[in-house]
């Protein structure tokens, strides 16, 4: 089974590779090196997303790749995702074009909807904010429109799927039931801790594949929570990296916490993108296809699971933004 999962399946075919980097909050100066030591130690799939703003660097590591010969485009697995402020049909055409031509691409591979909440587009891609702090949310975001003109991108040759990301059942399900080409992938916060049992079934039935953010149980975002001026003594501290459980099996394995983390995961089917900027990490990160956990590896993680309390993704991240009719975290799942 180790040997076996190297991808995960869409339902048109493509293959997504099961373990990918992260690279939210990898900043210029320090993405190209993670991209480049992730390329040379064998990753073929790299997100990103107009609203981390490294692109541009993630792309010059590419070219350099294919340029040298070493890899060929239809090697690598791309993706990127609209950001919040394009969250409008007619800036769709707009946002993917920025983010090929930042990652010098004429296609990506998979092309999200980054979050089902929409924000005024006042800023060219930052958080705009209003005098109190808050964020300028557009209130009438459109998920169908939206998936329209995500639909026109594949037509066009920008991105061969399109997908969401953050978005609930009720939300996956009314752009499934609109949709002319079906979304292949969701991308969520998904962990030990909170392990998204109902969506994850819920996505199994509508044929969308799971790709998992924050699979190290995004141990950064407090620091992110914390500069954008959000609330972060309302978010739960856990440190799933150092959990006892977590900590025997890595022993028991001759492991570390973060690589049975992923392992955890990729068992379960779903693809991992953990972010690093320290090669080291990175290279560790990727060590997760010569071992095996046990049925009773399994069950002890499966454990773990907090439910809705295990999410550390909420309406605290960004000041004012659980105010959008559209915020995906106050239903069930
Ligand atoms: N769609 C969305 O809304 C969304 C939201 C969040 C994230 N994402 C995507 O998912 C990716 C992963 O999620 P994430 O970045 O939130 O969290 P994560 O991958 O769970 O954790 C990343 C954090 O763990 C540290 N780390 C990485 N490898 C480690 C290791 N082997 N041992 C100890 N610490 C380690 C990293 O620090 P160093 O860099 O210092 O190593 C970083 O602080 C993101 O980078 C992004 O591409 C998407």
């Amino acid at each position: 089974m180790a040997s076996k999962l190297q991808y995960i399946t869409f339902y048109n075919g493509q293959k997504m590779p099961i373990v990918g980097l992260g690279t939210w909050q990898s900043s210029t100066g320090d993405v190209g090196k993670a991209v480049d030591a992730a390329l040379a130690a064998g990753y073929r799939h790299i997100d990103t997303a107009y609203a981390y703003r490294n692109e541009k660097e993630i792309g010059d590591v590419l070219k350099q790749w294919f340029d040298s010969g070493k890899l060929k485009r239809e090697d690598v697995f791309i993706v990127t995702k609209l950001p919040m402020m394009g969250n409008r049909a007619s800036a769709v055409e707009k946002y993917i074009k920025l983010s090929l031509s930042a990652l010098q691409l004429d296609c990506v591979d998979l092309y999200l909807v980054h979050n089902p909440v929409g924000m005024q587009d006042v800023e060219q891609g930052r958080y705009p904010r209003g005098p109190d702090g808050k964020v300028m949310l557009d209130m009438d975001t459109d998920h169908v429109a939206i998936w329209k003109a995500m639909e026109a991108q594949v037509d066009a040759g920008r991105t061969r799927s399109i997908g969401l990301s953050n978005f609930n059942a009720r939300q996956i399900k009314r752009v499934w039931e609109s949709a002319r080409i079906k979304p292949t992938n969701l991308q969520v916060e998904m962990h030990a801790y909170f392990q998204q049992r109902e969506l994850r079934a819920f996505c199994r039935a509508l044929d969308i594949t799971i790709c998992a953010w924050g699979p190290l149980g995004t141990p950064h975002i407090y620091s992110f929570v914390e500069k954008q001026g959000g609330d972060v003594s309302k978010m739960p501290r856990y440190d799933l990296l150092g959990d006892p459980v977590v900590k025997g099996i890595a022993q028991k394995h001759g492991r570390t916490t973060a690589q049975v983390l992923l392992r955890f995961l990729m068992q379960l089917e779903v693809a991992v993108i953990p972010k690093s900027v320290s090669p080291t990490r990175v290279r560790e990160n990727f060590k997760v296809f010569d071992f095996e956990l046990s049925p009773e590896d399994m069950e002890a993680l499966e454990a773990l699971d907090k439910g809705r309390k295990g999410r550390l993704g909420s309406e605290h991240s960004l000041p004012g933004i659980g105010k959008h009719p559209e915020f995906p975290w106050f239903e069930r799942y």
